[in-house]
């Protein structure tokens, strides 16, 4: 996966902005990046392994000329990151005359591939993208192309033909010294946006490239091809070649939303944006959280499907709806989901789909098999328009705002926020839980955001310390209990992704059923305990741990001195949150963990090696 960027500009240069605006994508695949302008007839490039910043300093990013171009940032899939496999990637002729830059993965590339060579198409990469451009260059020499929808570009039309030949998912766009003043753009199953502002149009993988540029924005689907003249832009279907009208949207994102803020990196900046992203999801629209319950309340069977962090929510979401609302779900890693459920899913069955994104690769899979045996589909996201968001029955968009860091933190404490409202509000309709009950999650769950503050407030250096203290350290186990295992498996992910400390997490139950066997002195094991009912035995498993010589680290209840009396360190978090709400809470001080780590053991924590923000590949 990757992010695209391009624009028309009506006076101006614009490799600075796509400079700029690639750097706003980066979060998407930092391994190469690459620029084309179109100047007086002419293609410029300049592209090169590296993050963009390494890249700009060798080989200044902004200075190639013209009002036109097309850029890319790139998380390898084919081909090593290596400059020649960095987009844009080129026709045959020396100097090029087509360039492609491309989301996504084109399935069947192999078979072009070698049509292409065997009509004497010259590869220089080993990339699927190359056979964009080699596929548009075979079709306009050979003008082998069927005139779709009264199109009077042999360009366009040889664009039309090349995409009709692609398998798999693309976003892309194309520029050529034969047709100079345009971009063309197109997309399948990878999310494409479209920004217009009065002097400019720019299209983009996602929307906070546009942020400080223009809030008009429009989304292109799948099949779509899209004609960016100075004067001109026109969607068509891919098929026919048909006109397709569609209307532009606004976007409410302040600009500023995708800065740093004088933070050192947007990881933190974003976990200290939690009180305010919960708050927000305290004030969703009241039909959605309305809808999704009915749904669920009617469901024979609830899958939820989700990938990464956004599986951890989904996890501590199957003990929210067990507890408060009698519902028995089961949350699905969404690649193991089409084998493991594919064959049971019916129209009986909803499938609540979880992702930050909405456009993680493996979840749309998962919900496309549920949706081909006519499933329910709810989507939880934070990116309204992406295609979770289109391909669900009804969905709840959780208004976290752009969420940079590749790892998430604030969307995951507001997708457990959403979940467990929804949770809530299922229990009321199903009436198993005392009205007293519900009072005091609705009056605790509106405390949250002051808790999580309090934590980043009072807690923070804390976590510092621990970090520091704790930086040599060569494995980590995280423990916890009922819900808390959710929170322990996402603490170790956080630790593992940005600061690569090989992790363990288990049910704490679990871990003397073989794990504990790894235990030797200093052997560093954190341990969820809120004040629920598994914090007795949780106690238990302490003492087991610390006969072995484990280091415990505690997160539990400000003054729960049982616990704190016996553990080496220990994060205090307020006291008052029912178990069942204390996800929210409780993972805030394992992201400071990860984060400061990142920072100790030298690790950049907003791009973690080999990772992207937004997995679009299966
Ligand atoms: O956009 P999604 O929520 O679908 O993304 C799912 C995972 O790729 C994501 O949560 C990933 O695990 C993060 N890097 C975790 O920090």
């Amino acid at each position: 996966m990757c992010g695209i960027f391009g624009c028309i500009l009506k006076e101006g240069q614009a490799a600075p902005i796509i400079h700029a605006a690639l750097k706003r994508l980066e979060y998407r695949g930092y391994d190469s990046v690459g620029e084309a302008t179109l100047d007086e007839g002419k293609l410029y490039v300049k592209k090169d392994a590296g993050k963009i910043d390494e890249v700009h300093m060798r080989r200044n990013l902004d200075d190639l000329p013209g009002r036109i171009g097309i850029g890319h940032t790139r998380w390898a899939t084919h081909g090593a990151p290596f400059q020649v496999n960095a987009h844009p990637h080129f026709d045959c002729s020396d100097p090029p005359k087509i360039a492609v830059v491309h989301n996504g993965i084109i399935e069947n590339f192999a078979e072009l591939r070698r049509e292409l060579e065997d009509a004497g198409h010259v590869f220089r990469s080993k990339t699927d993208t190359e056979v964009i451009p080699h596929l548009i260059e075979e079709y306009l020499n050979s003008k082998q192309f069927a005139t779709k929808g009264n199109v009077d570009s042999e360009f366009i039309n040889a664009t039309i033909a090349a995409i009709g030949r692609l398998q798999g998912s693309y976003a892309l766009a194309v520029v050529s010294t034969s047709d100079p003043d345009m971009i063309l753009c197109a997309r399948n199953e990878s999310p494409l946006v479209l920004g217009i502002a009065d002097n400019a149009w720019y299209f983009a993988s996602d929307i906070p490239a546009f942020l400080p540029l223009t809030n008009k924005i429009i989304f292109v689907e799948n099949g779509e091809l899209v004609v960016l003249r100075e004067n001109l832009l026109e969607i068509r279907k891919v098929a026919d070649g048909s006109l397709v009208s569609r209307e532009t949207k606004l976007v409410d994102w302040p600009p500023e939303m995708v800065e740093k803020q004088g933070y050192p990196h947007f990881m933190l900046k974003e976990i200290h944006e939690q009180p305010r992203c919960l708050r927000n999801t305290l004030r969703l629209q009241e039909k959605y959280l309305e809808l999704l319950p009915t749904f669920l309340d009617r469901a024979r069977e609830v899958i939820m499907v989700a990938c990464g962090t956004s599986y951890h929510a989904c996890l501590a979401a199957s003990y929210m709806f067990s507890k408060l609302s009698f519902l028995a779900t089961h949350p699905v890693i969404a690649s193991e989901f089409t084998e493991q459920h594919g064959k049971s899913v019916s129209i009986d069955s909803t499938i609540l789909a979880v992702s930050q994104s909405g456009e993680t690769a493996d979840t749309l899979a998962a919900v496309e098999t549920a949706r081909q045996r006519a499933a329910t589909i709810l989507g939880l996201t934070n990116v309204v328009g992406s295609t979770l968001t289109r391909i669900s029955r009804v969905y709840v968009g959780q208004q976290s705002g752009p969420e940079i860091g590749v790892a998430a933190t604030k969307t995951f404490t507001s997708q457990l926020s959403v979940l467990s409202q929804l949770a809530i509000r299922l229990a009321k309709k199903r009436g198993k839980v005392s009205q007293e009950e519900i009072d005091l999650l609705e009056e605790k769950i509106e405390e949250i955001p002051d808790i999580v503050e309090n934590i980043v407030e009072t807690q923070e250096e804390k976590v510092r310390t621990l970090a520091r203290k704790y930086k040599g350290k060569q494995c980590f186990f995280f423990l916890g209990r009922g819900i808390s295992y959710a929170t322990a498996l996402e603490g170790r992910l956080k630790l593992m992704e940005v600061a690569y400390v090989p992790s363990i997490a288990f049910p704490a139950g679990e871990s003397k059923h073989g794990p504990i066997s790894l235990i030797t002195q200093g052997f560093p094991v954190i341990f969820v305990c809120p004040p629920d009912e598994t914090r007795r035995t949780v106690i238990g498993n302490i003492m087991e741990m610390k006969a072995r010589g484990a280091s415990i680290i505690a997160i539990c209840e400000k003054g729960d001195e049982d616990i704190i009396k016996l553990v080496d360190d220990y994060v205090e978090i307020k006291e008052g949150i029912p178990g069942v709400l204390s996800p929210i809470p409780y993972v805030v001080p394992l992201q400071l963990f990860a984060y400061y780590m990142a920072i100790e053991r030298g690790c950049d924590p907003d791009m973690p090696r080999n990772l992207a923000k937004s997995v679009t590949v299966k």
